[in-house]
């Protein structure tokens, strides 16, 4: 397991190289979504296509397309590579692949379901060791997994969460909170835990607003604000080293005041900021099969790499994205420290870059009440505590 030290410090290096590539424009940071396709449906999935689709095989990326864009990327300054997908590990050549990105020099981490590692695949971990696995955890029970994933995968996922670990791999475990899992909230973090102190949870789900076929836009599974601000909260009671960290957080929160200032009137033509995170920054995302985007959870803006080679695609991306303006009731909103508000999250709840997402507000404002009620609960506790002494 890494030292908090070595996580903290790897953190600080990664976000120094972040802020000097966004102020030159270099995109230090990258993935690649090596395909759509997966071995798992889950219910929330904004990607997912069946694991055998042929139509969809056809039209990813070859391993030398993929290996043409990292040569020209590496050239632009990528140093950072998350592989993704769809399920990476699907790929019959994600050995081939990911050997020859390994000996090209990138930081490479990979986002998978967990559920198909395989000696292949141990083997070349063990020759070229990826710097992180994040590992996503969907369930603590095989019941909760065969009704969200569709497949009774604890067990392996698990054995491979345990076997990455053994094989001195740093793995960080994340899970979306979903109305098929949230119930398993205290069951998966005793699992994380006891693995990693890399756990990564969250309450918000994007509409699958890529997908087009079968989907109306709406996500199945996900919580409804309110219920997602709760449970940012409980996500909070869990993941924070100490109580007095959590109270504080509250504490903070609650001073914002009651009422969510978006409801402000008479906004004009008032501008919003800039968009804020990295994506189109010094960060890009490449779909499986394709198209250079800020992010992977946006559809426009949008670049054919193929068509345009690496170098123009990114100049379009930042292009594009320095002309967003995120909603301007979120520049003066008090609960913008605590909101994830973000370019990607106002384009798939409303179509636009500068539109407030009610949910978020909604979210944010259940988020507060709860952090209330906690923080009263243990107060009464530690007086009672004290009491008790
Ligand atoms: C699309 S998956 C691809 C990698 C791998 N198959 C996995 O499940 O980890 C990447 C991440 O996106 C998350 N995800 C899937 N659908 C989502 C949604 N609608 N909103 C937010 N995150 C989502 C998954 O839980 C996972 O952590
Ligand atoms: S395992 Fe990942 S890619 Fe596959 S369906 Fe689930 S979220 Fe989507
Ligand atoms: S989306 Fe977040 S930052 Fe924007 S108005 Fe709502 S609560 Fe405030």
């Amino acid at each position: 397991m890494k030292k908090r030290d070595d996580i903290n410090h790897e953190a600080a290096i990664s976000w120094y190289l972040s802020q000097k590539a966004a102020r030159a424009g270099s995109p230090v940071n990258g993935t690649f979504e090596l395909t759509g396709r997966c071995n798992f449906s889950c219910k929330m999935c904004y990607v997912h296509e069946q694991e055998n689709s042929d139509e969809w095989k056809e039209k990813e990326l070859s391993v030398s397309d993929w290996l043409d864009i990292a040569k020209e990327a590496k050239q632009a300054g990528l140093l950072y590579l998350l592989l993704t997908g769809g399920e990476a590990m699907v790929r019959e050549d994600f050995v081939e692949l990911y050997e020859a990105l390994s000996q090209m020099g990138f930081r490479l981490v990979i986002n998978t379901n967990g559920s198909m590692l395989t000696s292949e695949i141990e083997h070349c971990f063990k020759k070229y060791p990826p710097a992180r696995v994040n590992v996503s955890i969907y369930g603590a029970s095989e019941e909760t997994y065969e009704n969200l994933c569709g497949r009774r995968a604890w067990r392996k996922v698990t054995d491979t969460v345990r076997k990455l670990i053994s094989m001195g791999i740093s793995v960080r475990t994340t899970t979306v909170l979903t109305t098929y899992n949230c119930h398993d909230i205290e069951k998966i973090y005793e699992f994380d835990k006891s693995q990693t102190s890399l756990i990564e949870m969250t309450p918000y789900l994007f509409p699958p607003i890529r997908l087009k076929q079968g989907h109306s836009g709406e996500n199945v599974a996900r919580l409804s604000a309110e219920e997602a601000g709760k449970y940012m909260v409980k996500r909070d009671y869990l993941l924070f080293d100490s109580r007095e960290e959590f109270i504080e957080k509250g504490r903070r929160f609650l001073k914002t005041g009651t009422g969510c200032p978006y409801e402000i009137q008479h906004l004009g033509n008032a501008q919003g900021d800039e968009s804020r995170c990295g994506a189109g920054r010094h960060s890009f995302w490449i779909t499986w099969n394709g198209k250079m985007r800020p992010c992977g959870l946006m559809t426009y803006p949008e670049a054919d790499v193929r068509k345009l080679g690496f170098d123009k695609a990114w100049k379009q991306i930042k292009d594009e994205v320095s002309k967003i303006r995120l909603p301007y009731e979120c520049k003066t909103c008090k609960h913008s420290q605590f909101c994830n508000i973000c370019a990607a999250i106002c384009q798939s709840e409303t179509g636009r870059f500068d539109q407030r997402p009610d949910y978020l507000c909604q979210m944010s404002e259940s988020a507060k009440a709860a952090y209330a009620e906690a923080i009263k609960m243990l107060q009464g506790l530690e007086k009672k505590e004290e009491a008790d002494e």
